[in-house]
């Protein structure tokens, strides 16, 4: 039987890959499972700068398997979390960065991980589905937060309340995705920013995505709190070879910083 989640690493860079055709890319428990695995070894493992999150030629995901959903349906208020749960909780609280590359439709859930993703690129044909409330069910995982964070509260309420459809053209224009690519595209473009991330100072990356990814805060609470990480990275190992780099003409190579 084909495997459903394949996992592939190439230099520091993890792409997990959804691959149920057959059903469109529809999320099983086991493959919740699996994702889940995937990301947390990657968050693990120092040989790994950056995570991608691609489907298949022509789908990203139809989202939850209704099937799997229907006749097993997942407790997401248990303290042990379900496969579901412990896959979307390791994804908010990634921090190295995270892309994922869409083809095709891209619905439900599979909406909701993009709004916990650093980066989204979408091929043209890409569109994007919430159909929550066509369902009879509310949204999940704080889309009902982020999503009108990044496209504005009257457009949110248009793909979760009515269930609208989205291209690609539209998602790249609202701030749903990175941008949109040509057919087929989107996972080269993922390729070329996970590199682009990957030669990158890790531990300021990290504290970069971790500030990006806080609450609201008042401008002065934001300020010192970027003040102390500020001056303690003055002090790092990354910094010098940065700042080394530089003088020397040269690329910095942080594989050696320790800090
Ligand atoms: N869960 C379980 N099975 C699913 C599924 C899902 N979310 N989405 C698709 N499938 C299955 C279909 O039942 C069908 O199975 P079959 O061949 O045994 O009949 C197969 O995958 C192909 O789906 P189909 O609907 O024929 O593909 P399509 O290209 O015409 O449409 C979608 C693709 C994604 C637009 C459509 O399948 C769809 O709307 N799926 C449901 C999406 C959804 O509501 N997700 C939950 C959000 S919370």
């Amino acid at each position: 039987m084909t495997d459903p989640v394949l996992v592939t690493d190439e230099a520091g860079v993890r792409t997990i890959a959804l691959n149920r055709p057959q059903k469109k890319n529809a999320l099983s428990h086991k493959m919740y499972a699996l994702m889940a695995d995937a990301l947390l070894a990657a968050e693990a493992d120092s040989a790994i700068k950056v995570v991608i999150f691609t489907g298949t030629d022509d789908c990203f995901t139809s989202g939850n398997d209704l099937g799997d959903f229907l006749g097993t349906p997942p407790d997401l208020t248990a303290s042990d979390r379900p496969p579901v749960s412990r896959f979307m909780f390791a994804l908010l609280e990634a921090k190295k960065p995270v892309i994922a590359a869409i083809e095709g439709p891209a619905v439900g859930i599979g909406v909701t991980m993009l709004l916990h993703c650093d980066f989204a690129y979408a091929g043209k044909e890409a569109y994007f589905l919430t159909p929550f409330v066509n369902l009879a069910l509310p949204p999940e995982y704080a889309s009902t937060l982020l999503l009108p964070f990044a496209v504005g509260p009257k457009k949110a309420s248009e793909m979760l309340m009515l269930g609208e459809k989205v291209s690609a053209k539209a998602a790249a224009k609202m701030g749903l995705i990175t941008a949109m690519t040509a057919t087929g595209g989107a996972l080269k473009q993922a390729q070329k920013t996970a590199r682009n991330l990957a030669a990158k100072a890790p531990e300021a990356l990290r504290l970069t995505k971790q500030l990006l990814s806080m609450g609201p805060e008042t401008p002065i609470a934001r300020m010192n709190r970027e003040g102390e990480m500020f001056a303690t990275r003055l002090q790092s190992a990354e910094f010098k070879e940065s700042v080394t780099a530089f003088f020397e003409k040269r690329d910095p190579d942080y594989s050696k910083c320790q800090d």
